[in-house]
């Protein structure tokens, strides 16, 4: 049984759907799974503690006192997990998760978690849609959680749309999934050191030279390996990505210096290295102390070279696998194959800004891996499964 012994702690909100717990908890028994349920104040209006301890075979809890006057630890709750699935997850809640209002028992465990997050919202067509709900959906997967996305069809409203929460198969499916890719940890007990993001080089203390780069991809990097076991060190210049995962340490950095100071502080111990950083190669002499007035018709800044991180890597290689990214606009290969060996790379993903759905902010990739010996070219696709080729393929020639 996918679901042997894992342990789940369902957490449930106020709305209708909850309804379908009774289901979902029984199913998820019958699998293997351990059930610990934990209950909003809402919720015990739509659905009884009573089912739900006797389903789970556990007391239910929904403060932070139970009646006996012990404390029910949400700090052990949620670091007994394997997973915590909030469902159904109502806008309120899903709300509050996002910001950290952390004033009842659920969120409180929520808040102390370290395992996966999985999140089946509830709500009425309109909630759903609503741009506020759209962002905390959108905020929870920059979090790393997995959104269950719910269903079209009639809602307890009367209403017909998008807003039920996905049927408990479906979540049951979702979870076996997720249980049976996890056990892949062929990266377990390696240590991946990883360069994300663009750099910014101070003008003067309001300005900078910077570039687009949004730090997508080396964020989904981190995660894929981490999922895979790794130990991940992300240095990250500035983005707007975030990340939380327990195998994951994110140091940021700001400019080209910073990050070749924080990447050399790690490199000795790494394992393998994906520079998929946007590092700016110039880097101004001066950085002026004051703001720059603006008094004359023209401005020069004079511009310095800044240290090439990735090369210098190279350089000092021992056993680090290299892993190096060229974002080219023409002879894409030649300069990629020049930067594979420039740099004593064992292998470099080109994308090409000439490919539709490639490149800075967007959260598709189409890439080329060449090493000394060969290519392979992937189709367009998610980054997070970018990032999956970029691995197997990394541990497919690790192998060789
Ligand atoms: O030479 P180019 O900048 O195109 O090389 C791109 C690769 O080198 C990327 O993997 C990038 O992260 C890395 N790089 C670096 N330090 C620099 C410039 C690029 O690590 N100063």
């Amino acid at each position: 049984m996918p679901l042997q012994e894992k342990k789940i702690l369902i957490c449930v909100s106020g709305g209708i759907a909850a309804y379908k717990i009774n289901i979902l908890v029984r199913q998820l028994i019958k699998q293997g799974a351990e059930i610990q349920i934990l209950m909003t104040p809402a919720a015990q209006h739509f659905v009884s503690k009573l089912t739900l301890s006797t389903l789970s075979k556990r007391p239910v809890f929904s403060d932070f006192y139970s009646e006996n006057d012990t404390w029910n630890n949400h700090v052990e709750l949620a670091l007994w997990a394997d997973a915590i699935l909030m469902a159904p997850c109502t806008a309120n809640t899903l709300a509050k998760m996002m910001h950290g209002q952390c004033d009842n028992l659920v969120i409180a465990t929520y808040l102390s978690a370290k395992c996966p997050v999985f999140i089946a919202p509830a709500m009425d067509l309109d909630m759903y849609q609503h741009p506020s709900t759209q962002q905390n959906l959108a905020l929870a997967e920059d979090f790393g959680h997995i959104v269950i996305p719910a269903e079209t069809g009639e809602l307890a409203s009367g209403l017909s749309g998008q807003g039920r929460m996905a049927e408990p198969e479906t979540i049951i499916d979702i979870f076996c999934q997720y249980f049976e890719s996890s056990k892949k940890k062929s990266l377990t007990g390696k240590k991946v050191l990883i360069t994300a993001g663009p750099t910014y080089e101070a003008i003067d203390p309001v300005r900078f030279i910077g570039n687009h780069s949004s730090g997508k991809m080396g964020f989904a990097l981190a995660k894929a390996a981490a999922e895979r076991g790794a130990e991940v060190i992300l240095v990250s210049g500035p983005t707007s990505e975030l990340i939380n995962h327990q195998n994951i340490r994110v140091c940021p950095v700001i400019s080209a210096k910073d990050m070749y100071e924080e990447v050399f502080k790690h490199y000795d111990q790494a394992d393998m290295v994906i520079a998929s950083a946007a590092v700016a190669d110039y880097a101004p002499k001066e950085i002026a102390v004051q703001k720059i007035k603006k008094n004359d018709d023209s401005l020069t800044i004079e511009l310095v070279k800044n240290p090439d991180i990735l090369k210098t890597m190279g350089a000092q290689k021992k056993k680090q696998f290299l892993i190096g990214f060229a974002l080219e606009t023409n002879d894409e290969e030649e300069h990629a194959l020049q930067k594979l060996q420039k740099k004593n790379l064992d292998m470099i993903v080109l994308n090409s800004l000439r490919d539709e759905g490639a490149g800075f902010k967007k959260d598709t990739n189409k890439i080329k891996i060449l090493t000394q010996s060969g290519a392979r070219e992937f189709s367009l696709k998610h980054k997070q499964e970018v990032a999956r080729d970029i691995l197997d393929f990394a541990e497919e020639q690790l192998l060789k």
